[in-house]
């Protein structure tokens, strides 16, 4: 007999699934069983991940949103629920870093910016799920923060200031949803090994660099049944960056 998949007959939207770690989430997601609902806003990214593997191709659908735009959440949320479908798991590993100026050298776009991709996204998803998952009695959610989040990041004061409130949002979240079966946790990455940041840091020690896999993987222990005492974390995964 074949053995039960760790995520079999699980629904996990990854908001953000194209990007370095959503890819790595999505892909151990599918592997494990999961059915996958990706979000993207750019197709060609999305259709360059799912020629990465048989898993995704059988195993991720996407779908193009704009993961700050409440209305468009909504009916996307219409779209997965239709016909008695579920959603299990919500992991939004949205995202963007900003940095290089000082805060009187920073102007107002900037500031839009990082609190639209760090802070809003992970709220609208959230407010759209949390009552999906109140109803279905299971539900997990692990938001992607960031180490900038603690302390003090001069010259990207706006980036930790997201990031901070992120970590503060779903922090209250969990203690909002404590008398539910969800769980709500955040992950803390420092710097990780992305193409990007190879690209920034070439003379960088990229071994010492966290995988995106390797964070992936403590997501999805996040969100399996032998993790359900672990409500209201964040949990570092900085490696020995
Ligand atoms: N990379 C690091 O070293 C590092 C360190 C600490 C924390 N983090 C955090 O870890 C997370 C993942 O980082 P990453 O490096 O994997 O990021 P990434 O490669 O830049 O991917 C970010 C993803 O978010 C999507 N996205 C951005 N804005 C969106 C929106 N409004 N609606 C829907 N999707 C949107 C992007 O899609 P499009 O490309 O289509 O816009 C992309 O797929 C982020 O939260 C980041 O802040 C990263």
């Amino acid at each position: 007999m074949t053995p039960q998949l760790r995520f079999q007959n699980k629904v996990a939207l990854v908001a953000g699934g194209t990007g370095a770690l959503g890819r790595a989430v999505s892909t151990a997601f599918a592997r494990e069983g999961a059915r996958v609902i990706v979000t993207y806003r750019r197709r060609p990214e999305f259709d360059a991940f799912i020629s990465q593997s048989k898993s995704n191709a059988e195993s991720v659908t996407g779908v193009m949103v704009d993961a700050t735009d409440a209305a468009g959440v909504a009916r996307m949320l219409e779209d997965v629920l239709a016909n008695g479908g579920a959603l299990d798991i919500l992991v939004n590993t949205i995202g963007g870093y900003h940095g290089g100026k000082r805060i009187w050298e920073e102007d107002l776009s900037s500031y839009e910016q990082m609190m639209s991709l760090n802070l809003k996204a992970g709220f609208v998803l959230a407010r759209a799920l949390i009552p999906v998952m109140i109803r279905q009695s299971r539900g997990w959610i692990v938001n992607v923060a960031s180490r900038a989040g603690y302390g003090q990041s001069p010259g990207a004061a706006l980036y930790a200031a997201s990031k901070a409130g992120a970590l503060a949002l779903f922090d209250s979240l969990a203690a909002e949803v404590k008398s539910h079966p969800i769980c709500v946790n955040s992950v803390v990455p420092s710097i990780f090994d992305t193409p990007a940041n190879r690209q920034a840091m070439p003379a960088a020690d990229f071994a010492s660099w966290p995988k995106p896999e390797e964070i992936a993987e403590v997501i999805l222990f996040l969100c399996s049944p032998e993790a359900r005492i672990i409500h209201g974390a964040a949990i570092p995964v900085y490696g020995r960056t």
